[in-house]
């Protein structure tokens, strides 16, 4: 019996991780999301007693401590497992190189806030937040959904030089993640940024400029996967991700791994 908390749960690979999880009866599953009545996790939360939609923006300190307070009032106060998943980009600026991008104050904060907000301060406030109920836990683990796009070696390799604010705050996510591993490895808290590999969580139809980039996408991570035939579906991306975290271990906390369990098998 495990207990999982997920935030931007709204939707994609979220959604999924609540989808999966909530099979199982056994487990209690917490799914933080920014509005509780949107959307398919409201209905997902009338089919499965054990899953509870829980309001919560990671970008928002004092909101995401009242999720956190709901939760602990759910659980007895104690998590086995929190997953923090929640993302947002500037899509206006994610075809631009670093080169490219604009010398203007404002401009600049723009393209970056949204992923470095969500990324690293909303995982900081969001991993502060349950860090009580964590500690009280059986398994004692934190997960970050991280991308490859924040490997050095893979944008050195596929010379991948767009999507700037995303890599550089996922980057900043995966430090972070050390510094955790490093803090709470003597209280047997294991932390870890996990790829989700490249996913298919659009909603609808794609529009043309978004076909097109994954065309390019698709020729650049074949130069470092000749393997990788395109993106996966959120229930292959998270079925894998949830063998990596079943297995995390003191020796992996602090790592970036792939869905795979890797630091190479990134599609
Ligand atoms: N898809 C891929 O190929 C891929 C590849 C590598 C890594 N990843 C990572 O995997 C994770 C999930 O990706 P995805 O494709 O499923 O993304 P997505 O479809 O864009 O979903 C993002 C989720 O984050 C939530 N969110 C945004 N801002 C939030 C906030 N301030 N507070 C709480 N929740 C917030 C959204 O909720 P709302 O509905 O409220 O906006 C939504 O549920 C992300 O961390 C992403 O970087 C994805």
């Amino acid at each position: 019996m495990s207990s999982y908390a997920i935030t931007g749960a709204s939707k994609g690979i979220g959604q999924e991780f609540v989808r999966q999880l909530v099979a199982d009866e056994a487990n209690t599953v917490l799914a933080i999301v920014r509005n509780p009545t949107s959307g398919n996790i409201s209905e997902l939360a009338s089919k499965h007693p054990n899953l509870h939609v829980i309001k919560g923006d990671v970008t928002d300190p004092q909101s995401i401590l009242e999720a956190a307070s709901a939760a602990a009032a759910i659980t007895g106060g104690k998590l086995d497992v929190l997953i923090h998943n929640s993302n947002a980009v500037d899509m206006a600026s994610m075809g631009s190189s670093p080169s490219q991008l604009p010398f203007d104050t404002q401009a600049i904060r723009d393209i970056f806030d949204p992923s470095i907000s969500t990324g690293i301060y909303g995982g900081l406030w969001t991993t502060n937040a349950f860090l009580p109920l964590i500690e009280k836990g059986s398994q004692k683990k934190i997960v970050h959904i991280s991308t490859a796009m924040a490997d050095t070696t893979l944008i050195k390799n596929t010379g991948i030089s767009y999507a700037v604010a995303y890599s550089v705050a996922k980057a900043g996510m995966n430090v972070q993640v050390a510094k955790y591993a490093a803090e709470l490895a003597p209280k047997g808290i294991k932390v870890l940024a996990l790829s989700p590999g490249w996913v298919d969580t659009w909603e609808g139809e794609k529009p043309a400029p978004v076909v097109q980039a994954d065309e390019v996408m698709l020729k650049q991570f074949q130069s470092w996967d000749p393997e990788c035939k395109g993106q996966i579906l959120p229930e292959e991306s998270v079925s894998k991700c949830l063998q990596v975290i079943e297995h995390l271990d003191a020796k992996d906390s602090g790592l970036l791994l792939s869905q795979n369990g890797d630091q190479l098998n990134w599609f």
